[in-house]
């Protein structure tokens, strides 16, 4: 097998060995897929400035989370339907993020349970829920993630209706995938794919099959939002959320200075900018675009985040010296969970550790909790 090396390494191999129906379903953004390009290439446009001379010996990484300690401010971030890039993905990518010393988020969507995923860690896991309609589903699954341990709970507020993603419909994606003829050619393709998936029971969405009433179609994740998941979200849901949980919340999906505000007044311990991966609002500004203004607004009052379009540890340094106090990956640790399972996530996070690590050298400081804005070069990045 070839050497991997980068990001772009794992997703190649992911590409070729996951059905392309998953593939393509984490590998897409919404509509013209315009923001969830600008997620990645506006990380490119911000400069760093190279110092030398530099004493670059015992360099740390590390930092906390909502008080969670890290080993680089990075977690993994919610993805739906993991566990249908590879068998056993949730399971398999909380093990790497263990071991490596990163949080892990379930997503409400996962194909492994929140009793599963528990059932294979040690160290406590985060959950990321959905408003949906039926509050006492949301009740039952609020208890089932507390006795589960986890220790932060990140509320979703940019899906109260699903961006459409063109490929999907294509495609007819469901978990699992229906036996028709495109689907069976493709799978014949997939023999690694296939033999994990004839190892585990776990096929379709393990949180909520057998957890959540009234869907007819429990396959199809459209099918889940458009039934389950509440259009009419609003702040004092929030507010009924965590008085619910009454542990650590953080709210993902903010974009707008406004929204920062209104969610640092909920008393919120972190948030996450992110446009969910350019897959919902096509046209809105890339997340590391959005994020300066957002830590000017409200990084005093509580930890701002961002995800979207983070593929190398430069992405999280840039995002860090723009006042993120810590980033999700999504994609990059798919691809390497496509790739190679549970191996392939651990690679994704070491390619970005040693990125982070060697970027931070090379700019001249040795400390993470010293890197602020003075890395960039003025006139690169967004203020
Ligand atoms: C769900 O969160 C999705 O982006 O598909």
């Amino acid at each position: 097998m070839a050497v991997i090396t980068n990001i772009e390494d794992l997703r190649v191999l992911a590409e070729k060995r996951v059905p392309r129906m998953f593939y393509d379903y984490a590998d897409s953004g919404s509509w013209t897929e315009g923001t969830y390009r600008a997620n990645e290439q506006d990380f490119q446009k911000i400069k760093l400035r190279q110092r030398v001379a530099v004493n670059m010996e015992n360099r740390s990484t590390a930092t906390t989370m909502a008080g969670t300690k890290v080993k680089m401010p990075v977690a993994i971030a919610p993805v739906g339907l993991t566990g249908m890039q590879c068998a056993d993905g949730e399971i398999k990518a909380a093990k790497a993020a263990e071991k490596f010393g990163i949080p892990f988020i379930l997503s409400t969507m996962s194909i492994c349970s929140i009793e599963d995923v528990a059932a294979h860690t040690t160290a406590p896991f985060w959950f990321q829920l959905y408003m949906m309609r039926d509050r006492q589903a949301m009740v039952d699954m609020i208890e089932r993630v507390r006795k589960a341990g986890c220790s932060a709970l990140v509320l979703t507020l940019d899906l109260q209706v699903i961006g459409q993603r063109h490929k999907d419909l294509k495609n007819g994606l469901t978990a699992p995938p229906s036996p028709t003829i495109a689907n069976i050619i493709n799978l014949m393709t997939k023999p690694r794919w296939c033999l994990g998936m004839a190892g585990t029971r776990r096929h379709t969405f393990g949180n909520l099959v057998g957890h959540v009433k009234g869907v007819s179609n429990m396959r199809s994740l459209a099918s889940w939002t458009n039934e389950q998941f509440d259009p009419r979200l609003s702040w004092a849901d929030v507010a009924w959320v965590k008085q619910q949980w009454g542990g650590k919340l953080i709210l993902k999906g903010i974009q707008d200075v406004e929204d920062a505000k209104l969610a640092a007044q909920s008393g919120a311990d972190a948030i996450v900018v992110s446009n969910h991966g350019g897959r919902q609002l096509d046209g809105a500004q890339s997340s590391i675009e959005a994020l300066p203004a957002i830590v000017n607004a409200v990084g005093s009052q509580m930890e701002v985040w961002m995800d979207g379009g983070i593929r190398s540890g430069q992405d999280v340094l840039k995002a860090w010296a723009l006042g993120a106090r810590g980033t999700l990956i999504g994609r990059a640790m798919v691809y390497g969970l496509g790739a190679m399972g549970e191996a392939g996530v651990t690679k994704a996070l070491e390619i970005i550790h040693k990125e982070l690590d060697i970027t931070m050298a090379f700019c001249g400081r040795t400390d993470i909790q010293t890197v602020d804005k003075s890395i960039l070069l003025p006139g690169t990045f967004p203020v």
